[in-house]
């Protein structure tokens, strides 16, 4: 009775694992489920298929693992945050595809707002910069564009959720509407400070208020599953975004404490305490979790594509047969032999936030080859990071002296020294690299009393490596200066 499952629904895959009480993994499942790029610059999801995915890894990892559903003492959701999804009551059945937090189609919409002079209100409310990355204008836009969507959402007939908010209501058979502060904070409607819906800004948005989930602790018992659907009813203990599960699952859990997580994209996140603290760099002002009165904050900086540029050499360029298969690649040749690759496909995240920036390739020379690109691409993910450390060192948040790591990219050796390199800081990788189910299973095992309290879950983190930087300033400068210029000729590419 004391294993916890673990869902982390994320941008490219669904996952389950299964922990027991030491936070080691008995089994994991994992499945890719389909992209669709309908137009340049969109990104959608089926949200059935992420059900159907996300259930199938559950089933399976409890087979694996040979437990049944009374073995396990509850379940933790970590989900992709700010994909928006909106469904019919009645039914659970979608309107329309997801839009998922990569699309770019709001970023006209995003522009008018700012020069309309709101996104002041929009980041002293919500933290956020005014940005199509969010849900708010994703929600307005399947509004506007939905058949009959506008007028059945004011006459309450539709929810809107991100995917913690959907999952909980299929994994209760549409019982409850819920999610919680960490997701809601990544919506762009809710006030951080109050911790609740803002009514300026669902005017802003022209959301109807009927649309939204209740807002609940983000670890705490919120309901059962479906009997159905494991064969008994388990309860539900926590539901928490991505970026803040693998925050605490990485027991960053004091101020002054930072994970970087390389998933899809990048999330560098720092706790700093119960204060929300204003960025003067462009990062973002989130809300971390909430549990037993308590709430924690965290300034964030995300890159839009991290580990996604590993997939488009594979998917989109045929240069590697497996994602696993760059680092052999990247490390045939001892650098990118002057290439330099921004992987702006979606726009740039912070700190420059340019919906209109587009992915370059630059320093292309005939000696150039498929190596050099590889190797390019992982210095990419790593420079990207590099901009978000020094706006978090800017901020005056107190120098970063070890960054944590976690993540599928963070097992890449030479991607995790190319960072130690280009950061002048050690850069440490836990045992337990998939930290973000594991932080949904420390919320769920906290609400249910599987671990009493945060103490004894910092007691599970163990570091496995330490890369140590083995450059010095002027390399890395140089590295930073040629980066920057390459950054400079991706910006506005797309501008109408
Ligand atoms: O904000 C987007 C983030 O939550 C997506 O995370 O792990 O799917 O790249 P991931």
């Amino acid at each position: 009775m004391s294993c916890l499952l673990a869902l982390d629904q994320g941008t490219s895959s669904s996952r389950a694992i299964v922990f027991d009480a030491e936070g080691r993994a008995l089994a994991s499942v994992q499945q890719e489920f389909r992209q669709f790029y309908p137009q340049p610059g969109w990104v959608e999801h089926d949200p059935l298929e992420i059900w159907q995915t996300q259930l199938d890894c559950a089933r399976q990892a409890l087979h694996q693992a040979g437990l049944a559903a009374r073995d396990v003492a509850a379940i933790g959701i970590a989900n992709q945050r700010e994909t928006t999804v909106l469904w019919e009551r009645a039914t659970g059945r979608p309107l329309a595809p997801a839009i998922v937090w990569q699309d770019r189609r709001t970023v006209p919409d995003c522009e008018r707002l700012r020069e309309a002079g709101h996104a002041g209100l929009i980041r002293a409310r919500s933290g956020l910069e005014l940005d199509a990355y969010f849900s708010a204008t994703k929600i307005t836009w399947l509004l506007d564009h939905t058949p009959a969507a506008r007028r059945r959402a004011e006459a309450g007939e539709l929810a809107f959720g991100t995917i913690d908010s959907w999952l909980v209501w299929q994994l209760t058979a549409g019982a409850r509407h819920v999610t919680d502060p960490g997701n809601a904070s990544r919506t762009m409607l809710f006030d951080i400070h109050r911790q609740c819906w803002d009514d300026e800004l669902l005017a802003l948005f022209r959301t109807p208020r009927a649309l939204l989930p209740a807002v609940v602790d983000t670890s705490g018992v919120l309901g059962d599953t479906a009997p159905a659907l494991f064969g008994a009813a388990i309860p539900i203990g926590g539901l928490a975004g991505d970026q803040q599960a693998a925050t605490f699952g990485q027991a960053c859990l004091t101020p002054g404490s930072a994970k970087n997580t390389y998933g899809t994209g990048c999330f560098l996140m720092l706790n700093t305490g119960q204060q929300p603290v204003e960025s003067q760099h462009r990062l973002l002002t989130t809300l971390g979790w909430r549990m037993k009165g308590r709430t924690d904050y965290m300034l964030e900086g995300g890159v839009f594509i991290g580990g996604a540029v590993v997939q488009w050499l594979r998917d989109g360029l045929g240069l590697i047969e497996k994602a696993a298969d760059i680092e052999a690649l990247a490390a045939s040749v001892p650098d990118s032999g002057g290439a330099v690759l921004v992987p702006a496909f979606a726009g740039l995240g912070a700190p420059y936030w340019d919906g209109y920036a587009r992915g370059t390739l630059v320093g292309l020379t005939r000696g150039v080859t498929k190596a050099h690109i590889a190797r390019a691409a992982l210095d990419a993910i790593a420079l990207q990071t590099v901009d978000l450390v020094d706006a978090m060192n800017r901020d005056g948040a107190g120098l970063l002296s070890e960054l944590r790591v976690d993540g599928g990219a963070a097992r890449n050796d030479l991607l995790m020294q190319t960072q130690a390199d280009l950061l002048g800081v050690p850069v440490i990788r836990p045992r337990q690299t998939e930290t973000t189910a594991l932080g949904a299973a420390f919320f769920a095992g906290l609400a249910v009393g599987v671990w009493r309290d945060t103490t004894e879950l910092a007691s599970h983190w163990q570091a496995e490596r330490v890369f140590e930087p083995t450059r010095n300033a002027d390399w890395r400068t140089a590295r930073l200066t040629e980066w920057h210029r390459a950054v400079d000729r991706a910006r506005g590419w797309a501008m109408p």
